[in-house]
């Protein structure tokens, strides 16, 4: 903890907690600029990981809350949870009261709206931050990973050594049923 957070807690001011929600399928260099960007900003952030039931993602919850545990660890005040229901009951749990949202592109802010605005309306107190990706990740997104994995592109640069090998080993396994995906 730095010593003006330490100073805060000392004077009795309530310990900021964000959570930053996603699906993570699988956590890039792109996720974790806004992991390590606002963890200087709230004293607690915590990566919630949902447990999706609509789409099939292509690795499991343990699989994806794994990742993000080993991408984050040298960060002392990251968590990495999953969740599953509305997002604004899980924050309600955890205490939180920011939701933070990394946006890429204009071609976010429309349904980062719609998210935000049906957040709000589900619990006033809850505020959405949104922080713009750093520039070098603007193009980045799981999907683009997952789509330059399964043809065996590299992917070095885009994800951590140890997301880049669990795609490699996750596509070997699956064989031609990856491209379902
Ligand atoms: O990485 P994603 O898939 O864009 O993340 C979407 C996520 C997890 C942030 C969003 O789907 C979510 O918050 N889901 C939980 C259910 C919920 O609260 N939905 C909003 C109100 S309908």
């Amino acid at each position: 903890m730095t010593g003006r957070r330490e100073a805060r807690r000392a004077s009795g001011a309530k310990m900021t907690i964000a959570v930053y929600p996603g699906s993570f399928d699988p956590v890039t260099y792109g996720h974790l600029d806004i992991v390590e960007r606002s963890r200087k900003i709230f004293d607690r952030v915590i990566v919630a990981v949902l447990v999706n039931r609509s789409k099939q993602p292509l690795f499991s919850i343990d699989e994806r809350v794994a990742l993000l545990k080993e991408a984050t660890e040298p960060w002392p005040n990251v968590e990495v949870d999953a969740f599953s229901g509305l997002l604004v009951d899980y924050m309600k749990r955890r205490g939180a009261k920011t939701i933070i949202k990394g946006l890429r592109a204009v071609t976010d802010f429309e349904y980062e709206m719609q998210m935000a605005l049906i957040n709000k309306n589900l619990d006033p107190t809850i505020e959405t931050f949104f922080m713009m990706t750093s520039k070098e990740y603007s193009f980045l997104s799981s999907s683009i990973v997952k789509e330059v994995a399964r043809y065996g592109g590299k992917v070095d640069d885009l994800v951590p050594p140890i997301v880049a090998s669990a795609l490699q080993r996750k596509f070997a396994s699956l064989g031609p049923s990856a491209d379902d995906r």
